[in-house]
């Protein structure tokens, strides 16, 4: 189907369910999730299921796109506005909660993969972009493009820059295409990753 008929809007919540399914599906075989999760992809699908459920219990404060082709959901990004992006203690503690099921080993790893990328972590104020997924099957049809150029639009307007951390040299491309640049690499769990800045308009930074 093409991209044409795709339309973006807010993820409603009564579509957490749905979004958290295409995150899950769609971030299945990234290599992070492989290095967190294990060879399994079924096991893997399961624990980011866990994961994104906790990130949409607690994170509610995000500005969420869907993108949807006719009633179903296929592409869903978030992003969190400057000062916002980390989560205060108490959400830690509950998102961690809701991933408790995913084993203890792995969730040691997804505590070393936060605070891996908390330690590039810009002081500078910034939109914090991320997670973003189409889902499999659907991926290379222009509609990860589709999303980023709303997100690009809304940060140009407010003149403000953006951040994001990716484990995929293919998405520093996607990214790059979209006006972000890299500014540092660093390996996660073992795994090449890349922590790229979108500048604001009119900004210092
Ligand atoms: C990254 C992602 C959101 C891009 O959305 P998309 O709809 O597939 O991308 P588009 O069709 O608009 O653009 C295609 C470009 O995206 C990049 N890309 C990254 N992963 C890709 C994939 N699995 N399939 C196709 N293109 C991909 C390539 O640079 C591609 O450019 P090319 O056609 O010149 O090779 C999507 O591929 C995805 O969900 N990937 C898996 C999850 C993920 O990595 N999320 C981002 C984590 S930081």
């Amino acid at each position: 189907m093409s991209k044409d008929i795709i339309r973006l809007r807010p993820i409603g919540a009564d579509e957490t369910e749905a979004a958290v399914g295409v995150l899950a599906r769609g971030m299945r075989d990234n290599p992070g999730h492989v290095a967190a999760f294990g060879p399994d992809p079924e096991t893997r699908q399961r624990c980011l299921d866990l994961m994104f459920r906790g990130l949409f219990r607690v994170a509610g404060q995000r500005e969420t796109v869907g993108a949807f082709d006719g009633e179903t959901l296929v592409g869903v990004a978030a992003s969190a506005p400057p000062g916002e992006c980390r989560l205060r203690v108490g959400q830690q503690a509950r998102a961690a909660a809701t991933m408790i099921n995913i084993g203890p080993r792995r969730l040691l790893r997804v505590l070393a993969w936060q605070s891996a990328w908390g330690r590039q972590h810009p002081d500078w104020p910034h939109h914090h972009f991320g997670p973003i997924a189409v889902d499999r099957g659907r991926q290379g049809q222009g509609i990860g493009s589709l999303i980023m150029n709303e997100f690009a639009d809304r940060w140009d307007r407010t003149a403000e820059p953006a951040y994001l951390e990716t484990d995929k040299s293919e998405n520093v491309a996607f990214y790059r295409r979209h006006g972000f640049t890299v500014i540092g690499e660093a390996p996660v769990l073992g795994r090449p990753n890349w922590f790229l800045r979108r500048p604001g308009l009119s900004t210092a930074h």
